[in-house]
């Protein structure tokens, strides 16, 4: 028998397990809901991006099932061939509005919306600029166009312009920044970093994945927040977490999405969205702007969840919204915390190194706008018995 070429991999699989952190998935076994059925053990679920619960909502269901009813399950192409239906032109139109930017192109992911945009709008002359905490999709995308790539610290803007002054003034830059960092739930400072980028003449571009339907008016994200309209040349949106469905977006001029249209590998390679996944987002947004008291109680959630942690002593770093780590530095810790919670009925996925830096492990909380007061104070008296029984807090 030839010997395994992949042998290396089984060998790496040990060394993560003899450092704990190896991780088993935990299988859903029923809806993604506030307590829910993961691995045969009903839990309050602390670990979806399902915001406002729109994943089971009925609008969402009932647009969903009419439209595959209609249309059927698949498009059987991507977009620039056979696979644009009037569905996903129509939910194209209903973002572009709910943005108030002149046009919208979807993806099949956030992923992909970010990827395919980078590695599209630039090329190997280029420059990118960017935040050190910015997601991987940026990242992997920045990677793709081969331009140079330039980080600064989380935040530090002072840090971003000394590196734009250092570049020579004809090159063309982009400056980039997650709107909502998605493992400390703190916001890019967009209004600094859009004087930046009028300054030295950059292409501003922000990933606004946690905050769609989070922040802003009706969920339109950090630019609503800060008011930076008009500021922000490409805005990504994913429609896989508040929205509770499945894709990515980008907001901006028709120029910008007709070149997407064009240029951007996923769009061009990838098959394009089911039509119940476009009905549903469409019936998304009808929920944004009108049962806006979703958001709020997504918000009165996060208010008494995370002074309930705080209160109990957990270092939960520097949140600004729902996402809130409880911050316990080692990679093994986190994932025992994580573990115990479970056994305790509480799921908080535990997060280490890469995703994290090495020594700022966590597990990461989100609570939604459907969990009860009951749910959230059986889930805080839960980190309260095992924090203390980890040594965590006192
Ligand atoms: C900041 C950020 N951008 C983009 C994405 C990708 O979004 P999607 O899950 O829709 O691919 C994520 C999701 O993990 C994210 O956290």
């Amino acid at each position: 028998m030839r010997p395994d070429p992949l042998a290396y991999l089984t060998a790496e699989l040990n060394a993560l397990k003899d450092q704990g952190l190896y991780r088993k998935l935990r299988i859903l076994e029923d809806e993604q809901k506030p307590q829910t059925t993961f691995d045969h053990r009903s839990v309050v679920n602390l670990s979806s991006n399902n915001y406002l619960g729109l994943t089971t909502h009925p609008r969402l269901r009932e647009r969903a099932l009419e439209a595959t009813r209609k249309y059927g399950v698949g498009t059987g192409s991507v977009r620039t061939i056979a696979g644009t239906m009037d569905i996903h032109m129509e939910l194209e139109r209903r973002l572009a509005e709910f943005k108030k930017t002149e046009a919208v192109v979807v993806f099949q992911s956030g992923f992909a919306a970010n990827a395919g945009t980078v590695s599209a709008v630039l090329g190997k002359d280029d420059v990118v600029v960017s935040d050190e905490l910015n997601h991987a999709s940026i990242i992997d995308g920045c990677r793709l166009s081969r331009a140079a790539i330039k980080v600064f610290p989380h935040k530090d803007v002072d840090a971003a312009r000394t590196i734009l002054q250092s570049l020579p003034a004809s090159q063309r830059k982009l400056l980039i920044t997650d709107g909502v960092f998605s493992m400390d739930g703190d916001l890019g400072p967009l209004p600094q970093l859009c004087a930046l980028a009028e300054e030295f003449g950059c292409i501003m571009m922000v990933d606004d994945a946690h905050a769609s339907g989070v922040f802003g008016r009706n969920g339109r994200g950090t630019i609503d927040h800060f008011d930076v309209h008009g500021r922000v040349d490409i805005q990504v949106g994913t429609l896989s977490k508040a929205i509770g469905v499945l894709g990515g977006y980008v907001a901006g001029t028709r120029a910008l999405i007709d070149f997407l249209y064009h240029r951007a590998r996923p769009f061009l390679f990838s098959t394009s969205h089911p039509p119940g996944v476009a009905a549903a987002c469409i019936a998304a947004i009808d929920v944004l702007l009108e049962e806006p008291k979703i958001i709020d109680r997504l918000w009165e959630n996060t208010r008494f969840f995370q002074t309930g942690l705080k209160s109990l002593g957990f270092n939960t770093g520097v949140s600004e919204g729902p996402i809130t780590p409880v911050i316990v530095g080692d990679g093994a810790l986190a994932m025992k915390l994580s573990d115990r919670l479970f056994d305790a009925g509480v799921f908080a996925q535990g997060i280490a190194f890469p995703t994290v830096a090495i020594d700022k492990a966590r597990v990461r909380t989100i609570v939604t706008a459907t969990h009860t007061r009951d749910e959230l104070q059986f889930a805080l008296d839960a980190f309260a018995t095992v924090g203390r029984a980890l040594g965590i807090v006192q």
